[in-house]
């Protein structure tokens, strides 16, 4: 089966046919990064007009690279939410028409399951269950993921997200939007141990997190110091140090909770390489395992829709998605854990 699968959540254009026996084909992806930096964030409109831009070009350009034509297309898997409201609807609309202009299936595919299961993409690949630690610019959640579609949330973020938090440090810093990967680039500059920040609700008992407190706390480390150059590096590591330790000892605890071995980290700020040095390096001690996605697959894609969309349809294959798609809606705010195993939405 050959699955189309588009993702237009927020500020990137991601397209990918997958096949169920081959795997991955091709994959082309349109950032938008540079036209939103200049306005420090975001621009809902101008990001839905980007996408209507770009997507048909998109899907010709993965079409060729992989050789194949629309014809031979089984499903289209479209991220239906969460996400930005407009620009979601330029993904489902395209995907929509298609499904109808190809007589083939039309799947809405929750953006956070994409992430969840992207590390399926590589190999060696996790086996379910596993816990999975979902850390993106909008979301910081642990899941028990007992197999496609059976999400079970074991904490979560009170306040900001992991990236959320790191963009609007990386702001604080000086830096551009988004600011995660700069920020991290920055802080390999910092000495640690010079600044020593909160690691906020480490001891809470439970599996969630606070990560507002932290920009606070970095913004007062600023105002005291003067903006050298090596003091914003070592602001940078200290920020970054805190907010590694707790993800870490969070999802440590989650998995000894769950008595499970297997760790999925997903979502942009998986691509942290301190997080995942030090990951590796504590949870090999304890006998887990942890599976990352390619650093491509890490931040928003459209691969891991395409995967989301086939993993479900083989899973369903012999219900009402084998008819095309007549009518959609989207769903920009949409809880993961409200997913079922039968598509019923
Ligand atoms: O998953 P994603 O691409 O988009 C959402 O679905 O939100 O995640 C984007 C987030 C941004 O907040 C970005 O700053 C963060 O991931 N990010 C990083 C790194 N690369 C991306 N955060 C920390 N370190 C990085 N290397
Ligand atoms: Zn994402």
């Amino acid at each position: 089966m050959l699955v189309l699968g588009i993702e237009t959540s927020c500020d990137e254009t991601g397209i990918a046919l997958f096949d169920t026996q081959e795997g991955l084909l091709s994959h082309a992806l349109h950032s938008q990064i540079a036209m939103h930096n200049e306005y420090g964030g975001v621009v809902p409109e101008l990001a839905s007009r980007d996408h209507i831009r770009r997507i048909l070009p998109l899907i010709q350009q993965t079409l060729f690279s992989a050789n194949r034509s629309l014809n031979q297309i089984n499903a289209i898997a479209y991220t239906q939410g969460p996400g930005l409201a407009g620009a979601l609807l330029v993904g489902a609309s395209v995907g929509s028409a298609l499904s109808y202009a190809l007589n083939i299936p039309a799947i809405g595919i929750h953006h956070l399951e994409g992430h969840l299961l992207s590390p399926l993409l590589s190999t060696p690949a996790p086996t379910f269950p596993f816990v999975a630690l979902l850390v993106s610019g909008g979301h910081t959640q642990l899941m028990r993921v007992n197999s496609i579609g059976q999400y079970e949330l074991l904490g979560e973020t009170v306040d900001d997200a992991a990236g959320e938090a790191f963009d609007k440090t990386a702001k604080l810093l000086g830096l551009g939007y988004p600011g995660g990967a700069a920020l991290s680039k920055l802080a390999q500059q910092g000495q640690s141990g010079r600044f020593k920040l909160p690691r906020p609700m480490l001891n809470s008992g439970n599996l969630n997190f606070s990560f507002s407190g932290l920009k606070t706390a970095v913004l007062t480390l600023t105002n005291k110091h003067q903006s050298t150059p090596q003091t914003l590096a070592d602001i940078a590591l200290a920020f970054q140090e805190a907010i590694v330790e707790v993800l870490i000892e969070k999802s440590l605890s989650a998995l000894s909770q769950t008595n499970l071995k297997q760790l999925v980290v997903a979502g942009g700020v998986g691509a942290n390489d301190q997080l995942r040095k030090k990951l590796s390096l504590k949870a090999n001690k304890a006998g887990i395992t942890v599976f990352y996605p390619e650093l491509e697959f890490c931040t928003d894609n459209g691969a891991m829709i395409a995967l989301a969309g086939a993993l479900r349809l083989q899973a369903e294959h012999n219900n009402k998605l084998s008819q095309p798609t007549r009518s959609f809606t989207v769903r920009p705010r949409w809880n993961l854990a409200e997913l079922t195993f039968t598509h019923d939405r």
